[in-house]
């Protein structure tokens, strides 16, 4: 299966970020991670990042064309673009929301995600580990 993962704001500077919440790596390390998991089980993977909300539609676009399933961590976005749920509306593939903190158990205008009524699946507070989770769901769905 060919699967996009977008990871949106902050995450360029993740392992600068609280470790407690966030697990200390760098984008380079996750995306490491992500791509061997993805091999594993089967998936082409196309890992993307911006800190730019326009540049983070133009990659929900781009994967119109191109991928067949979408995982997404779109950062602090997640609780209030109403673009980027457009712009993922506009997607018939399953789409996976993925946290990598518990955003549940933290401040409370990070409960709400204006993108999870479009997902096919959330994942919350796994770490890294939660994108496992996804690629295996997506894999999953396309059996
Ligand atoms: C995050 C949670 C968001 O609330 C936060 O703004 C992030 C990261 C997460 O992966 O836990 O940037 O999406």
């Amino acid at each position: 299966m060919k699967v996009d993962v977008l990871n949106g704001v902050n995450f360029d500077v993740l392992e600068r970020r609280d470790p407690a919440l966030y697990g200390g790596l760098s984008l380079h390390e996750l995306e490491q991670q992500i791509e061997a998991w993805a091999e594993e089980l089967g998936h082409t993977v196309r890992c993307r990042q911006t800190n730019s909300e326009g540049e983070y539609v133009k990659f929900c676009h781009d994967s119109l064309d191109w991928a067949e399933g979408v995982i997404v961590n779109p950062g602090a976005w997640s609780h209030y673009s109403y673009a980027i749920h457009d712009a993922l509306d506009v997607l018939t593939v399953p789409i996976v929301e993925v946290h990598l903190s518990n955003v549940d158990e933290r401040e409370d205008w990070r409960r709400h995600s204006v993108i999870s009524d479009l997902v096919a699946h959330r994942v919350i507070g796994k770490g890294p580990a939660g994108y496992r989770e996804a690629l295996a769901y997506l894999a999953g769905s396309a059996a």
